[in-house]
C-alpha cells in the first residue's frame, strides 16, 4: 500500500447535472480525501493540453468540444493507492459497460459523456496535477 495522489475531473454532464455532491460522497465514503480543488471552464488550447495522447484518434474533436463546453470540476485526491481506487470508483470508461454504484454507471450518459476523469498512472498523474494546479495549492492532508 502507498500513499499517491492522482487527479480528477467532474466533466460538463456531470456539473450540469448538479452531481458534484454526489461523486464527492463516492471518493470520501471510500477513502479519498479532496486534497485541493478548483472550478473552472477549459480552453481549447488547454483542454487539447490535457488530452494530447488521444490527438490522433477519431473522437479527440469531439471530445475537445465536450470537455470545453461547461465549467468543470478539477481536483486532486490523496489517499492509499488514490490512482488505482480512483478508477475502480469512477468505473468502466462507457457507463453501459459500467458496474453498479460507480460514478459513471450512476452519472455517465455515453462513452464521450462519461462524468469524470482519473489518471491512469502515476507519470500521468504527475503531468496532470502539474498542468493545473501550483505545488502550493495541493493539500498534505
Ligand atoms: P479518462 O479518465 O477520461 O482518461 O477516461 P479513460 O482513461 O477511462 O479512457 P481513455 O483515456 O481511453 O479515453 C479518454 C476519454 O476519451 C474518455 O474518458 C472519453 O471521454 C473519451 N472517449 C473514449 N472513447 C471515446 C469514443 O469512442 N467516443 C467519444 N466521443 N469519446 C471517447
Ligand atoms: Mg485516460
Amino acid at each position: 500500500m502507498s500513499m499517491e495522489t492522482t487527479f480528477s475531473i467532474i466533466k460538463p454532464n456531470a456539473m450540469k447535472k448538479n452531481a458534484i455532491g454526489g461523486i464527492i460522497n463516492k471518493f470520501e465514503s471510500q477513502g479519498l480525501k479532496i486534497a485541493a480543488a478548483k472550478l473552472t471552464q477549459l480552453s481549447k488550447e488547454k483542454a487539447e493540453e490535457f488530452y494530447s495522447e488521444h490527438k490522433e484518434r477519431p473522437f479527440f474533436g469531439e471530445l475537445v468540444t465536450f470537455m470545453t463546453s461547461a465549467p468543470v470540476m478539477l481536483m486532486a485526491l490523496h489517499g492509499e493507492n488514490a490512482i488505482s481506487k480512483n478508477r475502480e470508483i469512477m468505473g468502466a470508461t462507457n457507463p453501459s459497460e459500467a458496474a453498479a454504484g460507480t460514478i459513471r454507471a450512476e452519472y455517465g450518459d455515453n462513452v464521450g459523456e462519461n462524468a469524470v476523469h482519473g489518471s491512469d498512472s502515476p507519470e500521468s498523474a504527475q503531468r496532470e496535477l502539474n498542468l493545473f494546479f501550483e505545488k502550493n495549492e495541493i493539500c498534505n492532508c
